[in-house]
């Protein structure tokens, strides 16, 4: 079981300057790109496969085999677009990466765009974080001029085009399908599937789309070798990632560590939760992911280990809550942001959430009726699995796996107000002492 952490994405992020392009050379930036650009792209993808690297985006679909489906036989162009969307409640790992390291980025692209043989590549990011926006477009000009992109980069044939794009903000716009919708300038709404991205993606060509830490990951098993990347982490989980802590601990942040470390040893190393706080519950990989509880605190965080314990790692944005927080009115917050930013184009989603809403608000006011438990899964139970894309099924997540764990929380609704329960002041305690 891996109990240190492991720095390597984010090994130069307190670097004065990380961003910078000198900064990154000077330690050891882009020599990863001339040692790929020396090898055949299909040996690119071999390697890339035996490393064991999993989409950081979520899923977690092997990503050496998703661009071993770009068909080389299609005489369309192939693209390469990086999702930089970043829109999951508590996943906040792939800004901090391209605003402490972007070069390490667009190292990634270029080789990962050389591997599918691509000569366009696109970093879309989300468009409420422009701070970032100019700091990504700022390192893809410092990589221009030094003939990292553009036309027979290092004179190896090899040309590159990559184009920052700003989305407009919206949630729905990180799923694969709805960001090439807005890409191309469309509405932002899932695609059906098939064909797949990687048979007609963007303009109806081949297309690999991958998670900002994905590819960030790159460069370091090209330099280092796929059994180096593969030694770290469990057997079916391979590699180091970034885990986001937030919520009641005493030191939130990214901590990059071996994939099947767990909630107890990176609170360890977080210092720990707040004075007086006791772990409630939290989620392993963000909103969409079902809670897990303090008897949940040795489960390996990785793919296989978390969906054993019934949830899923997501995208290891551990968010940690505890005994001042109510239940239910977590759960609302939630799901209020998912009716928000339900595209509307599925009629299970588009209601079924509106539905949910309505009611977890009266139990929260603890004007619930009865029969409303009962009707909140009942309607999760229409949502999942019925809805055109993820979006509907991860809306039903959190209200179930809460239900499972709290349901005395939901009984309580029908008499009592969550604000009575668990009052506000409660939780701000901790924070007076802290700024006093
Ligand atoms: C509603 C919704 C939002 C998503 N948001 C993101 C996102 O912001 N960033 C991301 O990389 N993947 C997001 N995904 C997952 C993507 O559809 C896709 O699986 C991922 O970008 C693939 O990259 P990976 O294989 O490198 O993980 C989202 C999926 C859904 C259903
Ligand atoms: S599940 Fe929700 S977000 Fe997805 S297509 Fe249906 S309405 Fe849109």
């Amino acid at each position: 079981m891996p109990d240190t952490l492991t720095p390597v994405l984010s090994n130069t992020w307190d670097a004065p300057q990380s961003w910078k392009l000198a900064t990154y050379e000077a330690q050891g930036g882009y020599a990863a790109l001339r040692t790929a650009l020396g090898m055949a792209p299909d040996d690119l993808i071999t390697m890339v496969k035996e490393s064991g690297l999993r989409g950081r985006g979520g899923a977690g679909f092997p990503t050496g085999m998703k661009w071993s489906f770009i068909p080389q036989d299609n005489p369309k162009p192939k693209y390469l677009v990086v999702n930089a969307d970043e829109s999951e409640p508590g996943t906040c790992k792939d800004i901090p990466l391209m605003m402490a390291s972007p070069h390490t980025l667009v190292e990634g692209v270029i080789i990962s765009s050389y591997a599918i043989r691509a000569n366009h590549a696109f970093i879309y990011i989300r468009g409420e974080v422009l701070h970032v926006v100019r700091r990504v477009q700022a390192a893809v000009a410092e990589a221009y001029a030094a003939g990292h992109l553009g036309k027979n980069i290092h004179g190896s044939g090899y040309d590159l085009d990559v184009v920052v794009h700003t989305g407009a903000g919206a949630y729905i716009c990180g799923e694969e399908t709805a960001l090439l919708e807005g890409l191309e300038g469309r509405r932002g709404q899932p695609r059906l599937r098939p064909p797949f991205p990687a048979v007609a993606g963007l303009y109806a060509s081949p297309t690999v789309i991958n998670n900002v830490e994905s590819i960030a990951s790159v460069p370091c098993i090209v330099s280092n070798g796929a059994s180096w990347f593969s030694s770290m982490g469990t057997e079916k989980s391979a590699g180091m990632t970034l885990y986001s802590l937030s919520g009641h601990v005493k030191r939130p942040g990214q901590y990059e560590a071996p994939l099947g470390i767990t909630l107890r040893e990176l609170l360890d190393v977080a210092g720990g939760l707040r004075e007086g706080s006791e772990l409630k519950f939290w989620t392993p990989g963000g909103s969409s992911t079902p809670i897990l509880t303090a008897e949940h605190l040795d489960v390996p965080l990785d793919y296989e280990g978390v969906g054993a314990a019934g949830s899923m790692l997501g995208t290891k944005a551990l968010q940690i809550f505890d005994q001042t927080t109510s239940v239910v009115r977590v759960v609302l917050r939630w799901t209020e942001f998912y009716k928000h930013e339900s595209c509307g184009k599925c009629t299970p989603c588009r209601e079924g959430t509106w539905w949910l809403v309505q009611t977890l608000k009266r139990l929260e006011r603890g004007e619930g009726q009865p029969g409303d438990i009962e009707t909140l899964l009942d309607l999760c139970d229409n949502i999942l699995g019925r809805s055109f894309c993820a979006l509907g099924d991860g809306a039903t997540s959190p209200i179930a796996s809460a239900i499972k764990y709290f349901r005395e929380e939901f009984e309580a609704g029908m008499h009592t107000p969550a604000a009575e329960l668990f009052p506000y002041r409660a939780s701000t305690a901790y924070a007076a002492t802290v700024s006093a």
